[in-house]
């Protein structure tokens, strides 16, 4: 058998390729080929410049279409159980998200959901919200905790993400989220409620269910002192941190979670100069969710001018869940961002790749160059912009994770 070195597990042609080479425009290469080895791009380019003894085990010639990277979700809460349409209809006649979730709803309601739920039961609604994803370019995602609030259920909800993670065969990246809301068994015990997920974390940690720590630092969340006590337990650790920051209100969560030198700080719709610049400084991400904004009907833009101005990636996310953004579709949420936040759709496309990959701390992916993971998605456009334009559609032909057919 021939094991020369271009020799190859697969070749893709018949495509244009968006490398998303560089810090600006698509890196378009039309008449592409596309080759990969053992799991990493073995060649990027155009189709006249293979080698001339370039073979592959598979070869797909395709009818056209647009291949780009995979797309990363790097902001999800895609584990959870039942469902909260009824909290939506209360919105739109006229209660507030704020409201409901002091009465005893919103993120708690989904914790009775999930703690009733089995681990099994859990999985299997879970399983298809990842499947949609995946089938509209995912080959990575991240998963939070925080519908448990309490060792044994959050626990739960990181198993189940690891599990999705591999029957899927794409990477899923766990983020512990005990410090989300405050559990009715620690009602006025706040800082009881820290230090018993902080006693947890250590124990998640140790069976290796963790790979970043996240907060929701907010009027309704935690303040941003029991955010820096989780955010110093995660340090000891050596965990690195993320933020749901400054969402609904300035608690100055995007110079917090900038201080401990986060991936990145999200939502980011309150966040003034100074959060700006303490990211900038500490090369945080700003991860927009523009389907929470959507459906929660928020007004309140995030700073999009000065996130420019002051060079913060932007990366997009579904932010996936139950109460403030049902949504299954990464490439929606770039629409969203576009017509929302008037990203183009070449920001758009970078912050579901790039600037994803590097919100969960990877830098292995979320373009397309040779010894980076052979993660691409191949789509029926052939203007990258029309990713960023259709709602909707099925315009997704086929996604690979490390080489392999995963949609
Ligand atoms: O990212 N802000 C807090 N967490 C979620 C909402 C969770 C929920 O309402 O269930 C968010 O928007
Ligand atoms: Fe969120």
């Amino acid at each position: 058998m021939d094991q020369g070195a271009n020799r190859w597990d697969g070749l893709l042609t018949g495509v244009a390729v968006a490398t998303l080479e560089g810090d600006a425009g698509y890196g378009l290469v039309e008449d592409a080929a596309l080759g990969w080895r053992d799991g990493l791009l073995a060649y990027v380019g155009p189709r006249a410049s293979l080698p001339a003894d370039a073979t592959a085990d598979a070869h797909y010639e395709a009818d056209g279409g647009l291949v780009t990277p995979a797309l990363v979700d790097c902001h999800t809460h895609l584990v959870f159980a039942g469902d909260r349409a009824r909290e939506f209809e209360m919105r739109l006649q006229g209660e507030s998200y704020e409201a409901i979730a002091r009465a005893g709803g919103g993120i708690l309601s989904t914790v009775r959901a999930v703690r009733a739920a089995s681990e099994d039961a859990l999985f299997e609604q879970s399983m298809p919200r990842a499947r949609a994803l995946l089938d509209d370019g995912v080959a990575t995602l991240e998963i939070k905790s925080g519908y448990g609030l309490d060792f044994d259920n959050e626990r739960k909800l990181l198993r189940v993400a690891r599990r999705i993670g591999e029957a899927l065969g794409v990477t899923v990246r766990t983020t512990y989220l005990a410090a989300h809301a405050l559990p009715p068994e620690f009602a006025g015990r706040a800082e009881d409620y820290i230090t018993a997920g902080i006693d947890w974390l250590a124990q998640l940690h140790a069976e290796g269910l963790v790979d970043a720590v996240d907060a929701f630092c907010e009027g309704i969340g935690f303040s941003p002192a029991q955010t820096r006590r989780m955010f110093a337990a995660a340090r000891a650790h050596g965990l690195p941190v993320k933020l749901h920051a400054d969402q609904l209100s300035d608690l100055g969560g995007a110079s917090l979670v900038a201080e401990y030198g986060g991936l990145s700080a999200d939502h980011v719709e309150h966040t003034a100069e100074a959060g700006v610049r303490a990211m900038a400084a500490a090369g945080s991400v700003a991860v927009l969710l523009p389907g929470a904004f959507h459906v929660l009907r928020e007004t309140k833009m995030p700073p999009l001018e000065r996130l420019r101005a002051h060079g913060v990636p932007m990366a997009v996310a579904t932010d996936c869940n139950p109460g403030t953004s049902p949504l299954l579709s990464l490439r929606q949420a770039m629409q969203l961002a576009c017509s929302h936040f008037r990203l183009t759709p070449e920001e758009a496309l970078r912050g579901a790749t790039v600037h994803a990959a590097r919100a969960l701390g990877l830098e292995d992916r979320g373009v397309l160059r040779v010894g980076l993971r052979a993660d691409f998605a191949h789509w029926r456009v052939r203007e990258p912009a029309a990713l960023g334009y259709w709602l909707g559609g099925d315009l997704c032909a086929a996604v690979f994770s490390g080489g392999n057919q995963v949609a």
